[in-house]
C-alpha cells in the first residue's frame, strides 16, 4: 500500500499558524488549559501550542476507539490530572470523523466543571456525523479516505510523518 500525500508540510505549517492566531484571538487575555487527546493530536498539539500567545497549561485525555481499520468501542483510559474546575479548557484533537470520540471526551470534561469549553480539531473528514455536536476550531476539512501521518497511525505505525497521507478506500 503507498502512502500519497493529502496536506504537505508547509501547508501544514501554514494552516496550524492560523489556528493558533483564531485561537489566540478567541481567548482574549485569559490562560488556555489544553487537553490534547492522546495519541493522535500529540503532533498537532505541540506545534499548535508553540503559536498561541496565551499563556498555557497542557493536559492529556486519552480514548481509545480503532482497532486497526475497524472501529471498536470508545473508553477513556487516562484522565487529566490538571484540576480542570473554573477553567477555560481547550480540547484538541486530530481528526472529527463520525464525532462520537470527541463528543465523548467533551462530555467527560464537562464532568470536570470547567468555566468554559473549546475544541480544535485539525482535520474534519467529509462523513456521516453521529452526533450533534461541532468543533469550534477546524484546520482541514478532507475527504473519506483513511490518514496516516502528523500523529495519526494506522496501527499504531507512521505517527512520526511530518505530512497527512492518506490511503485511497479500497486499496
Ligand atoms: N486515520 C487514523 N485515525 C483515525 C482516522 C483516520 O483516517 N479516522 C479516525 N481515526
Ligand atoms: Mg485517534
Amino acid at each position: 500500500m503507498e502512502i500519497e500525500v493529502l496536506i504537505p508540510e508547509n501547508l501544514l505549517r501554514k494552516r496550524v499558524r492560523e489556528l493558533a492566531e483564531e485561537i489566540s484571538k478567541q481567548f482574549g487575555n485569559s490562560s488556555i488549559t489544553v487537553v490534547s487527546v492522546l495519541k493522535g493530536a500529540t503532533v498537532f498539539t505541540a506545534d499548535l501550542i508553540r503559536y498561541i500567545k496565551n499563556r498555557i497549561e497542557l493536559d492529556f485525555i486519552r480514548i481509545k476507539s480503532y482497532r486497526g481499520k475497524e472501529k471498536g468501542e470508545l473508553k477513556i483510559t487516562l484522565l487529566p490530572e490538571l484540576n480542570l474546575k473554573g477553567k477555560q479548557v481547550l480540547i484538541v484533537d486530530d481528526i472529527f470523523d463520525t464525532g462520537e470520540s470527541l463528543k465523548r471526551v467533551y462530555d467527560e470534561v464537562m464532568k470536570h466543571s470547567p468555566k468554559t469549553i473549546k475544541s480544535c480539531v485539525l482535520l474534519d473528514k467529509k462523513v456521516k456525523k453521529r452526533v450533534n455536536f461541532r468543533p469550534d476550531f477546524v484546520g482541514f476539512e478532507i475527504p473519506d479516505y483513511f490518514i496516516v501521518g502528523y500523529g495519526l497511525d494506522l496501527n499504531e505505525m507512521y505517527r512520526g510523518l511530518p505530512y497527512i497521507g492518506y490511503f485511497k478506500e479500497g486499496e
